[in-house]
């Protein structure tokens, strides 16, 4: 018996020790990106590091009236880039406009375009567009439920609408603008997804299903065309406090882990050109290492657990609201 394991000590430990060094070294991949990052410009001068310089000084932004990509939009603006906003309301477009152009003094044009729409809206956009060169796209618009909930509760329409905006409008976007930077040489395309790729997740399975599409769609391209001058980064957060995950107060308070939309897009904007693959934020950067090293059961099942927690903050937020409205229709 000890002899037949002496046999195979040696293949079992090589494989296991291999096995290892993959899993640590896909995981502190992005941690020895950010590394360089830092240190490049201490050893590596000449590395550009003005946005606008490397890019070009025009970005488009999806969704941008609001959380995430309002600050994405207004933290490109605070570096001289000019800003292409597009979402559904032309009003808010209009303010969102005004705000960026009084504070930052960059240009801006708005667009108004519904990404529910499909390939109908990205025409809207690419016609708009017209010639401006499109240097930065941030695919950013993006659906959830209304709360957690199994998939027979979600609204056909609904779920039609999530698979467009998350899945269909990112594809066709990068299609629609990818060619014209592959011809200037030079470009940046970010595609957010969110940390809830890393495993299935019950009660947002459509949802979460949609950003493991976006990783793996983003990986892909980045092979594609990345060789032409192209940065093709894919933004994971984990929680940031906004409208989206207005589910539950306890995502409606900034704390350690969960940055609002300006905090999380002041680090976010930091990675561009320097992280391929990244949660966007340092915490953020915490959790999903720690989350790798769990295997996918273990994470969905406590994802779940998660979801159920939040679905019942719904539920009773909602109760205290039917009730008191009641009350007040009692008192007039
Ligand atoms: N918040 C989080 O915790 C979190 C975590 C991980 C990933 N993410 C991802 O981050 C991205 C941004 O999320 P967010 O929390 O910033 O969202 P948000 O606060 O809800 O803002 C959504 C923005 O998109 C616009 N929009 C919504 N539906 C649209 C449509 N059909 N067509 C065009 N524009 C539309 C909204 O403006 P109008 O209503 O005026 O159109 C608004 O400007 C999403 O892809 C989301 O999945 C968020």
């Amino acid at each position: 018996m000890g002899t037949m394991w002496g046999i195979y000590t040696f293949p079992l430990a090589t494989f296991g020790f291999v096995v290892l060094f993959m899993f640590i070294l896909d995981s502190i991949w992005s941690l020895l990106q950010a590394c360089r990052a830092i240190l490049a410009p201490l050893f590596i001068p000449n590395e550009e590091t003005s946005l606008s310089k490397k890019y070009g000084p025009w970005a488009l932004i999806t969704g941008s009236t609001d959380g995430i990509g309002k600050a994405y939009a207004q933290e490109l603006a605070k570096r001289g880039i000019n800003v292409v906003l597009v979402s559904r309301n032309e009003k808010r477009l209009e303010n969102t406009a005004r705000e960026i152009e009084e504070k930052y003094f960059v240009k801006t044009k708005i667009i108004v375009a519904d990404f529910s729409l499909g390939k109908k809206a990205v025409d809207t956009v690419k016609d708009a567009v017209g010639i401006l060169p499109i240097n930065i796209l941030v695919n950013n618009v993006g659906k959830q439920y209304e709360y957690p909930m199994y998939l027979t509760e979600v609204a056909e329409k609904e779920i039609f609408d999530i698979i467009n905006i998350n899945i269909c409008a990112v594809t066709l976007m990068c299609r629609a603008f990818i060619n014209d930077m592959r011809d200037r040489g030079r470009g940046a395309i970010v595609n957010v997804s969110s940390g809830s790729e890393l495993q299935p997740l019950p009660l947002m399975t459509v949802y979460a299903a949609t950003k493991a599409y976006v990783k793996s769609f983003t990986a892909a391209l980045r092979y594609e065309y990345g060789g032409h001058g192209i940065t093709i980064q894919h933004l994971a957060p984990m929680f940031i406090n906004t409208k989206m995950n207005s589910f539950s107060k306890r995502l409606q308070k900034n704390n350690f882990f969960v940055p609002d939309a300006e905090e999380y897009a002041r680090y976010a904007v930091m990675t561009l050109g320097k992280i391929d693959e990244s949660s966007g934020y340092w915490t953020h950067g915490i959790q999903t290492f720690f989350t790798k090293f769990l295997p996918a059961w273990i994470r969905m099942y406590i994802g779940a657990h998660m979801n159920l927690s939040f679905r019942k903050d719904y539920f009773e937020e909602k109760a205290s609201t039917n009730n008191n409205s009641i009350k007040k229709i009692e008192v007039e």
